[in-house]
């Protein structure tokens, strides 16, 4: 039997760091809105020169390092993004050419905030039938990019970065389980419009914060059930959560149902913000290297975002 491991991490933040502060001078908003409804306190914010292909780069080779690998050692690239350098190519078509990892299938996947979770399920696919041995899984946001600055209701949400891991073939799971959904229905909710769609509007997030805290809320509730009894394991468990950093209260809530005290679950939104694709990556890499997850425990990664789009994976690290 196949499995896969997590063989490394990674993680790139912009040097940039915008404060509520900052936001108080910029919108009409103040930093005991932002922090009583999100828990965010401070985002970081890439510069001019930056792009999502850059940061991308700088996360995979750190991940690289973790696993103790070389780049000719990946045969496969996924990046999660909803923020591509260019239309096309993909941005993992990019970054391949930046780590000069030639050859080896390359691609993006557009799946929001779910897009790493997404990613890590097809690359776990590709490993446990043998086709790949070693692949990098990346999500990179340049958010920042398309907020736009002037809406108090979007802007004070979002941050920029990169997380990556190196995924590697073994004999012991690694991998237990990835669990991935979406439901399009609600496409309007939470979208980014772009140039050549049907909506002759400015390509900034568009959100209906509202709507959207409800659904993830009793979606994340019912992702940990299926998570846990595919598996067949009880929430006691589940030594930490990782969950995609949104928003503390969403967070809070299905900590709640796991019946985990908030020191068991990687915190990263208070710095990070709204990364999108990067945040579980780069809390999953905040974990490990601050020496708070070890090899052997367990972990549930669970992600909601726009499609909307929703996954999870179990994990032994
Ligand atoms: N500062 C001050 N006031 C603000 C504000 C800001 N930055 N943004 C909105 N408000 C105001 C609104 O105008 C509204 O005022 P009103 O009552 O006079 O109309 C009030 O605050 C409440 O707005 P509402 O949108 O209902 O707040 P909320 O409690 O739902 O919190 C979010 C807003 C966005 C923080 C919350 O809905 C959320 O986190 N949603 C989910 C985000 C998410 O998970 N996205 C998917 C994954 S990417």
């Amino acid at each position: 039997m196949i499995y896969s491991r997590i063989a490394g991490t990674g993680g790139y933040l912009p040097e940039k760091v915008l404060s509520n502060n900052n936001l108080e001078q910029m919108v009409d908003t103040s930093d005991q809105w932002i922090l009583e409804r999100t828990g965010i306190s401070r985002r970081h914010i890439m510069e001019d020169h930056e792009t999502t292909s850059t940061m991308a780069e700088a996360a995979a080779r750190q991940a690289l390092d973790a696993a103790g690998l070389t780049t000719k050692d990946i045969d496969m690239i996924i990046v999660g993004t909803a923020t591509p350098d260019r239309t096309f190519p993909s941005t993992a078509c990019i970054l391949q050419h930046r780590l000069e990892a030639y050859g080896c299938p390359a691609f993006d996947v557009g799946a929001a905030c779910a897009g790493f979770i997404y990613g890590l399920s097809i690359a776990d696919q590709f490993i446990r039938n043998g086709v790949a041995k070693r692949a990098l899984v990346v999500g990179a946001e340049s958010l920042s990019r398309i907020v736009d600055w002037t809406d108090r209701s979007t802007c004070v949400l979002f941050g920029d970065g990169a997380g990556a891991v190196i995924l590697e073939a073994s004999g012991q799971p690694g991998i237990c389980s990835t669990h991935i959904h979406a439901n399009g229905f609600y496409n309007d909710l939470l979208y980014a419009a772009n140039h050549i769609g049907e909506l002759k509007e400015p390509a900034y997030i568009k959100m209906q914060g509202n709507g959207v805290f409800k659904i993830a809320v009793k979606t994340l509730d019912d992702i940990v059930d299926e998570t846990l009894a595919y598996n067949n394991i009880d929430k006691s468990e589940i030594d930490w959560l990782i969950p995609h950093q949104a928003n503390l209260r969403i967070i809070t809530a299905t900590a709640k149902k796991l019946d985990l005290p908030m020191e068991r679950v990687i915190l990263t939104v208070q710095d990070h913000g709204n990364t999108s694709s990067a945040s579980i990556p780069l809390a999953l890499n905040h974990g490990v290297r601050t020496g708070k997850i070890k090899r052997g425990e367990t972990l549930l990664l669970e992600a909601f975002g726009a499609g909307l789009t929703w996954g999870s994976a179990l994990v032994k690290y």
